[in-house]
């Protein structure tokens, strides 16, 4: 049944997604197919995502990978399976683009840390400084920046900065403090911070690690210090695929939300990969509850009525859009 614009409008409800009927014994994966053929559509999935949809995927990535992949398309379409600063910044970069995202509610943590009128308040107190905000951050906050990056490459972005300025570094103080070590540049940090990563217990991990005496315990940089100072590897999503590929270990505790699991063992079928422990002990792993908010079905109803669609004022995106540039030509 084909709806009429109106039709598709009202029944797009508050929870942020098409609730419509969906034909029973559909195929879902392979109607999917068909739709991104026939609307010329291109699919980009974020390793959050559950493993069916990073199956359907013409491109599966990081953050960083799939803003680069997101600026150079030229499919008609962008349906994002990922969350909702992600769909926004790639309509930043390629705004002539459709960009899709399966549900409008699928946000992030971090974003909603860091309010734009207090950000402005809080950057207004240091006037001259560079604003390096991290990827995960809506568009506002990304029109109030100096550069954006991303955890592939926030050293190097961080290292372009002259030595004597001064850096604010927001949203996430936690990647924000592995940076200072790292870097040792005594940055201003914005107190942001992802409840995925922030759920792992450091002494169920320290316990976990005995159990496995050979295996590797590999973290994302959102996660807490005290967390990441017992890592053997810190890196982002993509960092830590390649860490698993390349290492000699053949069992690794994993401190990242539980579906990079799925490409980690299908890239290394024969290592063995623990989800680290969290806080909540009824819960077997991390699990991102705005990257889980998208489904096959919604993915279906998303590019069959081309709803929701990312929405951006021409000016907010010409502000948003030059940090995010200046990110990229760094390669
Ligand atoms: P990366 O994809 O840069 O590793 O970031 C992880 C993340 O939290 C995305 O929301
Ligand atoms: Fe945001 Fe954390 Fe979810 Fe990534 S894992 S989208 S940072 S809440």
């Amino acid at each position: 049944m084909q709806l009429t614009p109106e039709q598709v409008k009202e029944r797009l409800d508050k929870r942020g997604f098409l609730a419509l009927e969906i034909p029973e014994n559909l195929d879902l994966s392979t109607e999917i197919k068909r739709l991104k053929k026939k609307k010329n559509a291109v699919l980009l999935a974020h390793y959050y995502q559950d493993g069916v949809i990073q199956e359907l995927a013409d491109y599966l990535g990081d953050s960083l990978y799939l803003a680069q992949v997101a600026e150079k398309v030229s499919n008609e379409t962008i349906i994002f399976a990922g969350v909702h600063f992600m769909a926004e910044t790639a309509k930043i970069i390629n705004p002539n683009k459709k960009v899709l995202l399966p549900d409008l509610k699928a946000g992030c943590s971090l974003a909603d840390s860091c309010p734009p009128i207090d950000f402005k308040k809080f950057i207004d107190q240091y006037p001259g400084a560079h604003v390096v905000t991290y990827i995960n951050c809506s568009a506002e906050i990304k029109a109030l920046s100096t550069i954006v990056c991303t955890s592939s490459n926030a050293r190097r972005v961080i290292e372009s900065i002259p030595e004597e300025e001064t850096i604010i570094f927001a949203p996430d103080k936690n990647l924000g403090n592995y940076l200072i070590k790292e870097t040792g540049r005594d940055m201003i940090l914005w107190d942001g911070s992802c409840i995925v990563h922030e759920a792992f217990s450091f002494e169920r991990i320290v316990t976990l690690s005995k159990s496995y005496p050979n295996a590797k315990f590999i973290a994302h940089p959102e996660s807490e210090s005290q967390v990441l100072e017992i890592a053997d590897y810190i890196g982002s999503t993509s960092g830590l695929l390649n860490y698993v590929q390349e290492s000699s270990a053949t069992e690794f505790i994993v401190a990242t939300e539980a579906g990079i699991l799925y490409e980690m063992e299908k890239r290394c079928p024969k290592k063995m990969f623990i989800p680290a422990p969290i806080q909540d002990e009824t819960c077997a792993c991390s699990e991102c509850a705005f990257m889980k908010l998208n489904t096959l079905e919604k993915l279906y109803l998303c590019l069959e009525h081309e709803k929701p669609e990312i929405k951006l004022s021409n000016k907010l995106i010409e502000k948003a859009r030059l940090p995010i540039i200046k990110m990229l030509e760094l390669g």
